[in-house]
């Protein structure tokens, strides 16, 4: 059997780094054969030493002589290429049958649904594309025939306690689906003591190690908010049939609530690369260099219902998924623009709800129409974000 040959679109993050962790833990099997960054070169030609890909793509054009250059001075011999154009012909190319969609934030749209249009075995981490563009990604997929499988852990643990990945919930007796959250760093504060909190402070996740946007998001609770959007397209789940419950162990990853009173979950030590061999491997079992979970050793698992008084991105992401159209667009770019200046130190922490409550104001939903309508409903979400930013907090 020959391997499957993967692109690993965001090879430099952290989800890039856990799904080469696994791959070459399997040489036989898959092959890393496009490898995608945005700027990091010297990440990227150090990959490509490693993993000898067939093509190796910096996002941002200006880079790609140094890319160019490093790989050369390695003694790689492999394409380069650049640009945004690149990174979407290349989900669609013929280099791979397997496409990991790691890039983080509204940039890793196209090249998602070029790999879900083109067929592609489509590995989705990249879960703002699908906040953005639900309906459109899943008629993508619908086009190319390819399967979706999340790596999110909380949609993988879910895809798992379903039978047969993704299937009709009404027909197979499913009552609710249960995504546990963390609860963050910031788990059991009041709002008081969130005024003064730094983006390192923000950034050190109690469980999980991430990228800084992915980490803010977990410490604000959007990052459950995007899930709940998220498990609603993948699953075709009505709002209300989407419960969060905050469980600080991280050893749960999500539940399937069954009409007979069964509730199924998913468990395991916290760590992308169970939920990335999963994708890889499914419908067969991989290793995955993760540890056992040892159950006694932990003891105890703890569940207690979000605070989304505090934390009202959670609260926000279900008020703009109920009310449809480009809503949760609007979200996913004014929370880009708010992490961003907050990192930056713009923004208080606290100011991230506030900036993407105003942009939802400002901001009505419309309906759904195309990619480009959508593209361009974004821009202008990102523009009203900066400018309420620059009023209010400049
Ligand atoms: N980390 C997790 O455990 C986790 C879990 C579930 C879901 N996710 C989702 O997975 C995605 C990636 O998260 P992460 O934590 O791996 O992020 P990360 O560590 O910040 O890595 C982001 C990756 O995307 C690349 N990138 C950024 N902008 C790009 C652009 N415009 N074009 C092409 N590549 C670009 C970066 O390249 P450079 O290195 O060159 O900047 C890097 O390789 C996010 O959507 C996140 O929500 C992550």
């Amino acid at each position: 059997m020959s391997p499957r040959n993967v692109a690993v679109l965001g090879a430099t993050g952290s989800i890039g780094g856990s799904t080469l962790d696994v791959i070459a833990r399997h040489p036989g099997r898959f092959r890393a054969s496009v490898l995608v960054a945005h700027r990091d070169t010297a990440g990227l030609a150090a990959l490509c030493e490693r993993f000898r890909p067939d093509l190796a793509i910096v996002a941002d054009p200006a880079m790609e002589a140094d890319l160019a250059r490093r790989l050369a001075a390695a003694g790689v011999q492999c394409d380069v290429a650049s640009g945004a154009d690149a990174v979407t012909a290349a989900a669609a190319g013929p280099l791979c049958d397997t496409v990991v969609a790691a890039i983080v934030g509204a940039a890793g749209l196209e090249s998602t649904l070029a790999a879900a249009r083109a067929g592609k075995r489509l590995l989705l981490a990249n879960k703002e594309s699908i906040v953005m563009a639900g309906a459109l990604l899943l008629e993508a997929l619908r086009q190319g025939g390819g399967d979706l499988i999340p790596i999110d852990s909380e949609h993988n643990a879910i895809f798992q306690c379903l039978p047969g990945g993704r299937p009709d919930l009404d027909k197979v007796g499913v009552r609710r689906l249960i995504l546990t959250a963390s609860g963050g760093p910031f788990r059991g504060r009041a709002r008081a003591d969130l005024a003064g909190v730094t983006p390192d402070q923000a950034c050190a996740h109690p469980k999980w190690s991430m990228g800084r946007k992915i980490s803010v998001d977990s410490a604000t609770l959007m990052n459950k908010g995007l899930e709940v959007i998220e498990a609603h397209h993948l699953f075709a789940a009505p709002v209300d049939a989407i419960e969060v419950v905050v469980h600080p162990q991280s050893l749960v990853h999500s539940m399937v609530d069954y009409v007979d009173g069964s509730v199924l979950a998913q468990l395991g030590n916290p760590d992308m690369r169970t939920a990335i061999a999963c994708a890889l491997a499914w419908p067969e079992r991989i290793e995955a260099g993760v540890a056992p979970l040892d159950l006694a050793a932990h003891a105890r698992l703890d569940f207690e219902r979000p605070d989304t008084d505090t934390f009202r991105c959670l609260a926000l992401a279900f008020a703009a998924l109920r009310a449809g159209g480009d809503a949760t667009a609007i979200l996913n770019a004014a929370n880009e623009v708010a992490v961003d200046a907050f990192l930056a130190g713009s923004l208080p922490f606290l100011g991230i709800a506030e900036l993407v409550e105003r942009v939802l104001e400002e901001l009505p939903a419309e309906p759904v129409v195309d990619v480009q309508t959508l593209v361009g409903r974004d821009a202008q979400a990102r523009r009203t974000a900066r400018d309420v930013l620059h009023r209010a907090y400049c």
